[in-house]
């Protein structure tokens, strides 16, 4: 019974409480709001003065031949157009500002809360989903929080004042509204709920066709090389079937709308004679107000029309608004910490530290125990899919350890605050991020962005990069493309190490820093390295053991786990897994 209820109510609860926060990135605007209103009134009410004043005058002009209007009607009309003219601008240009304002805003709530959500959540899924978000289902809100909001406060009122003017006729014959009214709100529950049910899905079949594009972008080399085409052909293929079909459900549910309000409509004045034409009433009925309640109901008629047929607007509306919301609510990294950290010591230990991925709850690491003295060099070696990348992760505090704690100078490192934990840390990863801009900006990205260049270049040399920034035609303030694509995947490697060089952060992270580089490049910043690494705590993950021979302590991760620790004269003596490792390594570069 309440089931039933609920669906007879044009809109549940929630939805009146998304579109209700939609309204309050209007409400803002409130004034241009306000001043569109008047406007619209302005427009109305000119037209209908002068509809009311036409037959009066027509009187005067045509057969009293006032001379008076006769001299001044042209310009009347004239004027009326004109303030008509005014106002329909401002007005329209008034909604169109504020949807333009209420997108933007809710773009950048958005594009904020990318910035400030936890790395997991990126994971959490496809990349098109976030990017359509800002691209595709922003869009969606702009009809809703302005046009929608119009159509739905004018109309209501011509309908309020249309069943006034019914009801002042005559009450008998206003009694056929009670077909029509159940009908109308059952039919618009039942679109509106379908709309949002619909547009739902389509932002999400949107994000999957932003993905599906991305992808084939990104991987264009991989698609010509494997021949791809095809099956990427297929892919978007796909996705987009499914979009249109989902919007023609859109456009399939708006024309059953449109019709069945037609139907029901003609229904209830078929109701209308009926009750008229009781041999009862037909004597007390007079023609003019029958003709009257009829062209009240008519006028009822087209506003009730306007109003489901806005619903597709508005459930579009606050679908998108749900899913965005449900972004700006989701909980931001935790910062819990209140310590500033100024410059930390650098002393490091992993205690028992375990951590499972939530996303298919698997178990990277098992229970590290580590310690990194101030001012040492950490090598951590292993095979691929170790956890050696999940172990660093765990810094900056990408990933949050599900078992165990982190220690730096004697503190849990979570009573830090976030910023400034992250501010002692230089981190040269495993994919080389490069941002779209000249060299300089690239290696002061951020907080260095104040740099001299002295410092910029200073650093460039120390990463052996100079080298070949003196050979771009602008030298460090060349433009290197879009993620660094005009440069060569070493040359890259050696922007992100000058990058981690200028920030001169007491803790360096260096996630397969080198890979890219031939041996001599490797072996000369190598040396750089060493110099920079003297004063910091600094962990190295390498494949090539030739690189980290000289560390302070190796660690050999295998499964999570931390199987052998020392340095390598302790581990070759060990005769372990590192033992095999190096001698394998040998091998294979003495052949
Ligand atoms: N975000 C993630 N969600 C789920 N599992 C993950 C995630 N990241 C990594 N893993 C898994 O955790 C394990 C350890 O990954 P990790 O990246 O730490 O390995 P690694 O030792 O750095 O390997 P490599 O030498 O290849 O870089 C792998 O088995 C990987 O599949
Ligand atoms: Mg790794």
């Amino acid at each position: 019974m309440s089931e039933g209820k609920k669906n007879v109510a044009l809109w549940d609860a929630a939805s009146r409480q998304v579109y209700k926060r939609l309204l309050g990135y209007s409400a803002r605007y409130w004034p241009v709001i306000l001043i569109s209103m008047i406007g619209f009134a302005l427009d109305g009410g000119a037209l209908a003065y002068f509809t009311s004043k036409l037959q009066p005058i027509m009187d005067k002009l045509l057969e009293q031949k006032d001379p008076y209007l006769i001299r001044w009607m042209p310009l009347w009309i004239i004027g009326i157009f004109l303030v008509r003219g005014v106002a329909i601008l401002i007005s329209n240009y008034g909604m169109g500002y504020v949807s333009r304002n209420v997108v933007q805003s809710m773009q950048r709530d958005v594009f904020a809360a990318y910035l400030r959500l936890p790395a997991s959540f990126f994971g959490s899924e496809h990349s098109g989903h976030q990017i359509s978000r800002i691209t595709y289902t922003s869009e969606q809100i702009a009809g809703a929080s302005t046009d929608a909001l119009k159509v739905t406060v004018t109309e209501s009122i011509t309908v309020i004042g249309m069943f006034a003017v019914m009801l002042y006729k005559s009450v008998y014959l206003t009694m056929a509204l009670l077909i029509l009214v159940p009908a109308i709100v059952l039919i618009a529950s039942a679109v509106s709920r379908r709309y949002r049910t619909v547009s739902r899905r389509i932002q999400g079949m949107m994000g999957s066709v932003t993905g599906t594009v991305e992808e084939a972008v990104k991987a264009h080399r991989e698609v010509r090389i494997y021949g791809g085409q095809q099956q990427a052909d297929e892919h978007f293929k796909q996705v987009s079937d499914r979009a249109r079909y989902l919007n023609l459900k859109i456009v399939a549910t708006s024309a059953i709308s449109g019709s069945s309000t037609q139907t029901v409509a003609s229904l209830a004045l078929a109701g209308m004679v009926y009750l008229a034409s009781r041999p009862s009433q037909i004597d007390h009925i007079s023609p003019g107000v029958f003709i009257a309640v009829l062209t009240a109901m008519g006028g009822m008629l087209s506003s009730l029309k306007r109003l489901t047929n806005v619903q597709s607007t508005m459930q579009t509306g606050i679908a998108a608004a749900e899913n965005l919301f449900a972004i700006l609510d989701m909980p931001p990294e935790v910062d819990s910490g209140t310590q500033v950290l100024e410059r930390t010591k650098g002393d490091l230990r992993f205690e028992q530290v375990g951590l499972i991925y939530p996303r298919d709850h698997f178990e990277a690491l098992r229970g590290v125990d580590l310690r990194c003295a101030p001012g040492t060099v950490t090598a951590l070696v292993g095979r691929s899919g170790s956890g050696k990348s999940s172990l660093v992760s765990l810094l900056p505090r990408f990933n949050e350890p599900t078992s165990g704690r982190i220690l730096l100078d004697g503190e849990d490192y979570t009573s830090y605050t976030l910023a400034s934990l992250r501010h002692q840390i230089a981190w040269v990863g495993q994919n080389v991020v490069l941002f779209d801009g000249t060299v300089a900006e690239n290696i002061a990205y951020g907080e260095l962005a104040g740099a001299s260049e002295q410092d910029i270049i200073a650093a460039a040399e120390a990463a052996h990069a100079m080298e070949f920034i003196a050979k771009l035609p602008d030298g460090i303030h060349g433009q290197i493309g879009e993620g660094g694509n005009r440069l060569s995947g070493g040359q890259r490697q050696r922007i992100a190490i000058a990058r981690a060089i200028l920030k001169n952060a007491p803790i360096l992270v260096l996630d397969e820093a080198t890979s890219a580089l031939d041996t001599e490049s490797e072996r000369l910043i190598q040396q750089a390295l060493q110099h920079l690494m003297r004063d910091r705590t600094t962990l190295v993950i390498a494949h090539r053991l030739s690189t980290i021979e000289h560390a302070d302590q190796i660690a050999v991760m295998d499964q999570g786990r931390i199987v052998e620790q020392g340095t390598h004269g302790e581990l070759l003596a060990l005769d372990g897994q590192y033992a095999a490792l190096h001698r394998m390594q040998f091998h294979q570069s003495g052949d």
